[in-house]
């Protein structure tokens, strides 16, 4: 039987104090008043998790699968897909996963996926883009894009433009109450970044790893919206959601004096996937789109009123990703 859900003020002051909304302390007050996900509510559906192999991917996963969901793990590195397929297998003995390779910062590869994606599935209900990157300096891809650009923002819009027949055909119109999820990881870092679309390739200035990470996370939630009105007459959901500060090896990696610093305070990676796996699930997020989310609540996108980005700065965007994607097709 849970308890009484954290009255708003409660939560909402969590999630201003920042340490206590994101570490586990925000999520052992707000958990302790959710309903649990009835077994088997993903039956039936075929989910997308990028970046699976490791982290937040492989929980988002685990989470899907105990579900029922048939889940396809995409990864870049096949050896390391294979692995989170077997320890899904472990926990979920008999559930349907498969792995498919897939380099998120390569638009090449994100087309060459989606191609045999659409050859081999009848359908997606959901697609998580959780691939993420903090690289330690600039680094550009084999197709001259910044990596954080290309993995965070320009990948996944390309494949959820090339994914959209089967998004489609996993958001029947005689069941408008179960559309396709497209769900973004981004992060709390995006409130750090305002929208900045002068150089998205970060050509300019001293580049940092922690601030181009910043940028595109903060891209993803606007993307969001984007693709949201982009996609409503196709009846495909997106949202976009922040984690807090989850123990996975990205951050033990890219962030070890953090890492040291909040270790007892940091969430297990099935905590931080927690609100990844509900919006698949809940009715809520499946009649709503382009919200942002954390702890299964919908989330400001700015903190400061008067953040919002003016329209010519979102339409710059949507014009960057299509330009450098070249993917123009209509919904
Ligand atoms: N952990 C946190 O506290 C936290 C907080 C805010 C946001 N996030 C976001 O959560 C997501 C997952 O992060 P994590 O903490 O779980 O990190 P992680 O352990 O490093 O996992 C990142 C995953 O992304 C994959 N990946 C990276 N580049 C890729 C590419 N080009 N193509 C395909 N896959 C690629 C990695 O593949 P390999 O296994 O091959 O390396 C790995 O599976 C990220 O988007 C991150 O920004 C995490």
């Amino acid at each position: 039987m849970p308890l009484p859900r954290l009255p708003r003020l409660v939560d909402a002051a969590l999630d201003r104090l920042v340490v206590p909304g994101y570490s586990r302390l925000g999520y052992l007050a707000r958990s302790a008043g959710w309903a649990a996900t009835p077994p088997g509510a993903l039956a039936g559906r075929t989910i997308a998790v990028t970046g699976a192999s490791s982290g937040l991917g492989t929980a988002t996963a685990i989470g899907l699968a105990g579900l029922g969901a048939a889940v396809e793990l995409v990864v870049r590195d096949r050896g390391r897909g294979e692995t989170a397929r077997a320890e899904i297998l472990v926990r979920h003995p008999g559930a349907q996963v498969t792995v498919a390779r897939c380099d998120l910062s390569s638009l090449a590869d994100v087309r060459r996926y989606a191609l045999d994606a659409r050859d081999r599935l009848l359908a997606l209900h959901g697609l998580v883009h959780n691939a993420g990157v903090l690289p330690a300096g600039r680094t550009e891809t084999d197709e001259g894009h910044e990596l954080c650009l290309a993995t965070h923002v320009l990948g996944p819009f390309l494949l959820t433009r090339e994914l959209l027949p089967l998004l489609r055909a996993g958001s029947p119109p005689d069941r408008p109450g179960e559309p396709a999820r497209v769900v973004f990881v981004s992060s709390g870092g995006m409130y750090t970044a305002a929208l900045r679309t002068d150089d998205p390739e970060f050509t300019g200035g001293r580049y940092s790893g922690g601030a181009a990470y910043a940028r595109t996370k903060r891209m993803q939630v606007v993307l969001a919206e984007l693709l949201a009105d982009d996609l409503a007459a196709a009846g495909v959901v997106v949202h976009s959601m922040h984690p807090g500060w989850a123990d996975t090896p990205g951050v033990a990696d890219s962030l070890p004096g953090f890492r040291r610093l909040t270790a007892p305070l940091l969430r297990t990676a099935a905590q931080g996937a927690d609100t990844a796996v509900w919006l698949q699930t809940d009715r809520e997020p499946g009649r709503c789109s382009g919200v942002f989310w954390h702890d299964r609540a919908p989330r400001p996108t700015h903190y400061l009123p008067g953040g919002e980005e003016p329209a010519a700065a979102r339409a710059a965007l949507w014009t960057l990703c299509v330009d450098a994607t070249g993917s123009a097709r209509p919904v």
